[in-house]
């Protein structure tokens, strides 16, 4: 592999963006409020925040670094860092590698859904504050085997031809414009869903915990979320570290990220649950919740149609960006591992994903008894790649700096060999990479999956 012929970010803006980008997504319209919904509100709110800070901002600082220490994929960074290269430290890319698929097979259905309700919107099909109505506009899209996988695949065709040119100057070009509108339009909603007729009781469910509703699964739930939220745990941030510039100011851009990408979840949360009590919603619905919410919020409002469209080209912009670093993790592993050129390695992951979200996009139809641990696959994919493989990753991250790598490196990483003055800060990454975040995985991951 030729060090000057790999693609990069070209500035330090850039970089921001695209990380922001890869965070920044569905995660925070679709997945956080139906999380937080079906798992009790505030509590678990609490308890993501705790999981953020703690965990998934040093997990996300360390694996950045080690993109950048390395400068290469996913896998065969571990076998420039990883001293004898031992097999085990490259598994973490593996595992990366296979939580990417998991995750792009369900994240593609969702995306679809996204893409429908933009014509939805614009046709006013979903103009409604009927739970029922809503509720059935909804139903009738994920119960159709045929647009359910023709979606997705508008979806994939969308990503691919986009991943296949590198790091695209298009999109982000794209999101850096388009990204703070989707930010303004929000804070739009979250002014009229906050207005609404008996709104308070959306706030205090977001933000009065009820600590009896804190059980070991909702623990891992919030922890899984960290993850996903952060792209950590599975080689994403690795591998966009590996595009990093040598001067990048890892700890503060991870920083960043986290706070902007923290309060895009909390406007959307804002937006959505005051909506939900007001209209008589139900807070546990799931990943219907979103799509029945937002229209509502939007129809009680002047120039409803218009906002609630581009509302969804928005989200649905979002998500590109997100799927783009999911789909770089295993692109980058075929290309520069198995020498795919970047077309080949595109089209071989957008196979796999395709032929991975089948069963996943027919979860509501003709999949729907297929269950597997009680889940149909698309549940099924979402919890083992958030609440098994990203927590797994990110504990094997945290043990391999904290003991094998070492301060000493660590420091002279983060600190750009000295040009940053930041030791204290990295020895508080250190101690929470070390001790904190792999006990804590590891003590949410086996009481989660009730292993003890
Ligand atoms: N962080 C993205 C989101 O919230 C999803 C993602 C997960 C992207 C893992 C990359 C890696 O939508």
């Amino acid at each position: 592999m030729n060090q000057t012929s790999r693609d990069g970010f070209t500035s330090s803006f850039g970089v921001l963006v695209a990380t922001l980008g890869s965070a920044v997504g569905l995660g925070n319209i679709w997945k956080f409020p139906s999380l937080t919904g079906a798992n009790g509100g505030a509590g678990f709110l609490l308890v993501y925040l705790l999981a953020t800070l703690l965990v998934g901002l040093p997990v996300m600082i360390v694996e950045t670094m080690l993109g950048r220490a390395a400068r290469a994929n996913a896998v065969s960074a571990f076998d420039r860092v990883a001293p004898r290269r031992q097999w085990w430290w490259k598994s973490i890319g593996w595992m990366g590698f296979a939580a990417a698929l998991l995750i792009l097979a369900f994240y593609s259905e969702v995306a679809g859904w996204v893409y429908a309700y933009v014509f939805k919107a614009m046709a006013g099909q979903i103009a409604t504050t009927d739970r029922q109505v809503a509720g059935a506009v909804f139903a009738e899209l994920v119960a159709n085997p045929l647009s359910s996988l023709l979606w997705q695949w508008v979806v994939l065709a969308v990503t691919g031809s986009i991943i296949m040119f590198g790091v695209a100057r298009g999109i982000e070009a794209v999101t850096r414009r388009l990204m703070p509108l989707l930010f303004i339009l929000l804070l739009v909603l979250c002014a009229r869903s906050l207005t609404l007729p008996g709104a308070s009781a959306g706030l205090s469910f977001l933000f009065s915990p009820d600590l009896a509703k804190i059980t070991p699964a909702v623990v891992l739930t919030a922890l899984g979320l960290a993850f996903f939220k952060l792209s950590i745990g599975m080689g994403c941030m690795l591998t966009y570290g590996s595009y990093f510039r040598d001067n990048q100011n890892i700890p503060a851009t991870a920083t960043r990220v986290m706070f902007a990408d923290l309060s895009v979840s909390l406007l959307a949360g804002m937006a959505i649950f005051p909506a939900v009590f007001a209209f008589g919603f139900e807070p546990a619905a799931g990943p219907s919740l979103v799509f029945m919410t937002i229209p509502a919020v939007f129809t009680a409002m002047p120039g409803g149609t218009l906002f609630m469209t581009l509302f969804f080209i928005l989200t649905a912009i979002a998500s590109v960006g997100a799927m783009l670093s999911l789909l770089e993790v295993p692109v980058a592993i075929l290309s520069e591992r198995f020498g795919l050129g970047r077309k080949r390695a595109s089209l071989t992951t957008i196979a796999a994903v395709a032929a991975l979200g089948v069963p996943a996009a027919l979860s509501s139809s003709l999949t729907s008894d297929l269950k597997v641990l009680a889940m149909n696959p698309f549940d099924l994919f979402d919890f083992l790649s958030s609440n098994v493989l990203l927590p797994l990753g990110g504990i094997m991250v945290c043990l391999f700096v904290g003991w094998v790598y070492g301060l000493p490196e660590m420091a002279r990483q983060l600190s750009n060999d000295g040009a940053l003055r930041n030791q204290r800060l990295v020895s508080v990454v250190f101690l929470l990479v070390r001790f904190v975040a792999p006990l804590s995985i590891a003590a949410v991951l086996l009481h989660g999956l009730k292993l003890f």
